[in-house]
């Protein structure tokens, strides 16, 4: 027998994170310029409700979400919160206003400067995708706790994909380059899921384009995973997603009153 002594257990972050405490960020900044003129997108109603304030309470659904961040139009910051202020909520959720930036990306990180310590697992949430159904929201910050640094909930695709060069003049046909292997592609909704550290990090350090948090985290070379998302996680970007939100609601309403 070795009189070695044993080996000093490496650390496991995923067994800190069983217990950790979960918030949302919810980007709601951006203008919805492809839904037509009118108010800023997540300011626009869904059965009567503005979709901000589903997307809110869609992240405060999950028992484990016990703060919410939002990140409002920089100029309409305080409109936010009072609309914010006039919808019930439940009481174990707290709910943060904040300014947000030109970009996506830079909205995500003002909301994650906002972020007080002691918040472990950050869930961000698009304020575009009103009714994601809870279970998502949980089955992502449950393969956050089981220890992976980054979870996308993501779908199978229905439309094959083409990948394409531009076109030798604006609005022209466009060269078709590749057809990928549909099997192998995924349709990525939100809420992402993250270790708190590890998307700070991708924050800090990744530039350049990118239009999801995911997307950075995977810049890093940090494994991402993948868990089923779910068809009422839809991005409302254009005026045929309403329609299609407005019937969701109402057939949740109907199935509510029975
Ligand atoms: O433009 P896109 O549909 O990708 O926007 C996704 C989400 O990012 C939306 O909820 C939108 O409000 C938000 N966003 C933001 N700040 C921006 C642009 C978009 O918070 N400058």
């Amino acid at each position: 027998m070795s009189d070695d002594p044993l080996p000093t257990p490496s650390p496991n972050p995923a067994s800190d994170r069983t217990t950790a405490r979960t918030a949302a960020v919810i980007p709601a900044a951006g203008r919805g310029v492809r839904l037509g003129p009118g108010a800023p997108k997540a300011l626009r109603t869904l059965g009567g409700t503005p979709m901000l304030v589903h997307a809110v309470r869609a992240m405060a659904d999950s028992r484990a979400v016990s703060l919410v961040v939002v990140v409002a139009p920089p100029d309409g910051a305080a409109e936010v919160k009072s609309l914010l202020d006039t919808h019930a909520l439940p009481e174990r959720t707290d709910v943060l206003v904040v300014p947000g930036g030109e970009s996506r990306q830079e909205s995500v990180k003002l909301g994650l400067d906002a972020l007080p310590p002691g918040y472990d697992i950050v869930l961000v949430h698009d304020a575009a995708r009103p009714l994601v159904p809870v279970d998502t929201v949980d089955a992502v910050i449950e393969a956050v706790r089981d220890g992976a640094p980054a979870v996308v909930p993501v779908l199978p695709l229905s439309d094959t994909v083409k990948q394409v060069e531009p076109a030798a003049a604006p609005g022209g046909p466009e060269p078709v380059v590749a057809t990928p292997d549909r099997s192998l592609l995924r349709a990525v909704q939100t809420p992402q899921g993250f270790d708190r550290a590890t998307l700070e990090h991708a924050h800090a350090t990744v530039t350049g384009n990118v239009t999801d948090d995911a997307g950075m985290v995977e810049q890093l070379g940090t494994t991402v995973v993948a868990v089923p998302g779910h068809e009422e996680a839809f991005k409302v970007t254009r005026p045929l997603d309403l329609v299609l939100a407005e019937a969701v609601l109402a057939r949740r309403r109907l199935n509510d009153g029975f």
